[in-house]
């Protein structure tokens, strides 16, 4: 069977169904190929206008059983059109979904919603990652063809989580879709799973992590105090294989990764393992953020 354009189909556009060729077999005339006459006649009476462009859209003839159908047609742009709702359509569900277990824009505090790029002040042992943060936020489609991330790591108080929100509310506001996960808040959510009455399981929140055009990972790795001194806490087995898998899909799609932790760079390795801060630190651009002091206690950069 051949069939050419994109028929107007009651399932998806472009595509001629099944529905439609038994659709044109039980209720629309088939036209012998030799009837050339009869074919220009349904051709004309089949030629639709296109709502979007105004251009005249000529019907699709397919060839059955050496007899001919002949179905009206949707133009070009209807079918980019109908792709593109779907598109929106898709973002929406996923970006709700991912709103449901890691709230950014639905319970936004004060704190996060003033994490812009126009209030980070300019410091000098920051000003570096405040340059690759800008350039992720105004030049994403990069950062997914070289399939890199962003590794910030540096004390507490530094910027690193101003820098991930502003770039998670530039692109949501270019209509990516972003999930902004506080590590303790994947741990958490993960034990809400076990309850049976969970409506999802790990391996779904597991997706909206793996499936968003960006995820941000803020505060991996935490350091545990002791008398003998400050120490990076491995990961858990489970915690470990989550983040392994997350970093590791993420990677092999070419979607881009932020993670914060305020361990050193040799702490994270401890606190991660060795595979997972390889692919990190090979797969980003890794900035240490440097200030005399935290942000917070008004020191200088
Ligand atoms: N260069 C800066 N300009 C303006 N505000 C800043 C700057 N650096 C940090 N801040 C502010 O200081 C506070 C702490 O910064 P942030 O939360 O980004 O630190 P952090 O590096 O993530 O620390 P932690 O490791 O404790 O999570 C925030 O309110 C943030 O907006
Ligand atoms: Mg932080
Ligand atoms: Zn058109």
């Amino acid at each position: 069977m051949k069939v050419f354009g994109n028929a107007l189909s009651t399932t998806i556009p472009g595509i001629v169904s099944l529905g439609d060729i038994i659709h044109g077999l039980t209720w629309k005339k088939l036209i012998d190929p030799a009837d050339k006459e009869a074919i220009e006649a349904r051709m004309k009476a089949k030629t639709r206008t296109c709502p979007i462009c105004g251009e005249d859209v000529a019907p699709s003839i397919s060839e059955v059983f050496s007899a001919i159908f002949i179905m009206p047609n949707r133009c070009q742009c209807e079918v980019d059109q109908y792709l593109e709702e779907e598109r929106v359509d898709a973002f929406h569900r996923h970006q709700a979904a991912i709103e449901e277990y890691f709230p950014f824009q639905k319970d936004i505090s004060e704190e996060y919603s003033a994490m812009k790029f126009d209030n980070f002040d300019q410091e000098q042992g920051t000003k570096a990652a405040l340059i690759k943060a800008w350039t992720m936020a105004q030049k994403f489609h990069v950062f997914v063809k070289e399939g890199k991330g962003l590794f910030f790591h540096g004390m507490s108080g530094s910027g690193k989580t101003h820098l991930a929100v502003a770039i998670t509310h530039s692109l949501l506001s270019q209509g990516k879709a972003v999930a902004f996960c506080e590590w303790s808040t994947w741990q958490t959510e993960v034990k809400k799973t076990w309850n049976r009455r969970s409506k999802v399981d790990e391996s779904y929140l597991l997706n909206l992590l793996i499936g968003s055009d960006l995820c941000v990972l803020d505060d991996v790795g935490v350091l545990r105090k002791d008398k003998w001194g400050e120490f990076p806490v491995t990961l858990s087995p489970d915690e470990e294989r989550s983040l392994f898998m997350i970093v590791n899909k993420r990677i092999l799609k070419h979607r881009p990764t932020i993670i914060t932790s305020n361990l050193t760079d040799l702490e994270f390795e401890m606190a991660v393992g060795k595979r997972i801060h390889d692919r990190v630190t090979g797969k980003s651009l890794v900035e240490h953020l440097k200030r005399d002091k935290s942000y917070r206690q008004g020191g200088q950069g």
